[in-house]
């Protein structure tokens, strides 16, 4: 079959595989090899070139879940994220972004690039005009990052696309909110798309791991500093991120299935004062996203009654795990005042309207009942010891 004509489900499953051809096998064989042959070779193989077998297999799967010409995997969605700027931003260049930035994206930059002579903009919000006031004739790339964390706001990737082609700007998505299942950027004109594959992609919180796709030409230019920098994948992960990729549709598809369930129950609970989740008509970003995502993603948040306690309501949850990251099979949650946004002053938190009351939700694959009757349960506790 052609892959142009290959359903996502048969991408994930069947693209890339490495043939065993030894003991015919259904699945890939795992190559943990770190040393191969070097001469009558077509290829010289070595982990850190990012060209073992496994390697170039799983490549060949993103690379077409994003629509794009190739792909590399790395030790860390970080190390996708920082490789793949500094291959781009030299001495003097300068970078746009927005300031809802992952706070580790947020620390790389403003911590990492004055020692490299990059420069930054963020941006104070997420219209043309935002983004276009804080470019400089020594822009050089557009960082965009949506849906956003933790409020799930959505920046128009036709518009950000348009905007960097009118000044020759690269353009870079941070795509692990959404996935390749819910958002291709590239359908946009987007250059680069950038994954935590430690989220969707994994989905089991077992693997971290990091992955980014490209054209042919600009992957060569990542691959050129990646191969120096040393973040690469090692191949048991590479194979695990293969197998869990297989499945990574049906999970995601059945995220955003029990999330708009979900976000419609919070939205009509007399203890929740808001929720934000783009399928929802109340999101400022709704009609956007409905234009460029294909489903809505299995993250979201909402805002307790101030006059329950965060910690006590976290801790009344028998089944939902407080914990940090994302995107598991099973449903997590956040505050995210006391965690990715503990740094920012209480000012700066309620600039960026993150009250103490905010929680982010990653939603999970149970039934949809079960995760509303842990809420609910919690909910009814929490309310019952504030009138004691
Ligand atoms: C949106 C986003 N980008 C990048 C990262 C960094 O990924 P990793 O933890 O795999 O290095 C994270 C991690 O939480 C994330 O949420």
């Amino acid at each position: 079959m052609k892959s142009g004509k290959m359903g996502i489900n048969t991408i994930c499953t069947h693209v890339g595989e490495v043939e065993d051809k030894q003991f015919k096998g259904a699945i890939s064989p795992l190559y943990m090899s770190s040393s191969y042959a070097y001469e009558d070779v077509d290829v010289k193989r070595y982990p850190r070139y990012f060209n073992t077998p496994n390697q170039e297999a799983l490549c060949k799967k993103i690379a077409m879940l994003e629509k794009s010409d190739s792909a590399l995997i790395f030790g860390s969605g970080m190390a996708a994220v920082s490789t793949t700027m500094l291959a781009f931003l030299h001495k003097g260049d300068h970078v746009v972004l927005p300031q809802t930035l992952y706070g580790g994206t947020y620390n790389f930059v403003v911590e990492e690039f004055h020692k490299f002579g990059i420069e930054y903009s963020f941006t104070e919000g997420f219209s043309e005009m935002d983004f276009s006031e804080k470019i400089q004739k020594n822009t050089k790339v557009i960082f965009v990052e949506t849906p956003s964390n933790p409020l799930m706001r959505i920046t128009d990737l036709e518009m950000i696309s348009k905007l960097a082609k009118q000044h020759g700007i690269i353009t870079m998505i941070d795509n692990t909110f959404a996935s390749p299942v819910n958002q291709t950027p590239a359908d946009f004109g987007i250059d680069i798309m950038i994954h935590s594959a430690t989220k969707y992609m994994g989905g089991h919180s077992d693997i971290l791991a990091g992955a980014v796709a490209a054209s042919e030409e600009h992957i060569k230019i990542i691959w050129n500093l990646a191969k120096n920098l040393g973040g690469s994948l090692s191949d048991y992960t590479v194979w695990l991120l293969e197998r869990s990729m297989k499945t990574m549709v049906l999970r995601v598809k059945a995220q955003n299935k029990n999330a708009k369930k979900l976000a419609r129950w919070l939205e009509k609970h007399p203890l929740v004062e808001k929720v934000y989740y783009p399928r929802l008509k109340s999101h400022p970003d709704h009609e956007l996203a409905k234009r460029q995502m294909k489903g809505y993603t299995g993250m979201l948040s909402f805002e307790i009654n101030e006059s329950l306690n965060v910690g006590d309501f976290l801790k009344a949850l028998k089944m939902i795990k407080p914990s940090m990251s994302l995107a598991g099979v099973e449903s997590t949650i956040l505050s995210p005042a006391k965690t990715s946004h503990a740094l920012l002053s209480a000012e700066e938190r309620e600039r960026q309207n993150i009250s103490d009351g905010l929680l982010r939700f990653s939603v999970g694959i149970e039934e949809v009942e079960d995760i509303i009757s842990d809420l609910e349960g919690a909910f009814q506790k929490v309310s019952k010891m504030e009138k004691i």
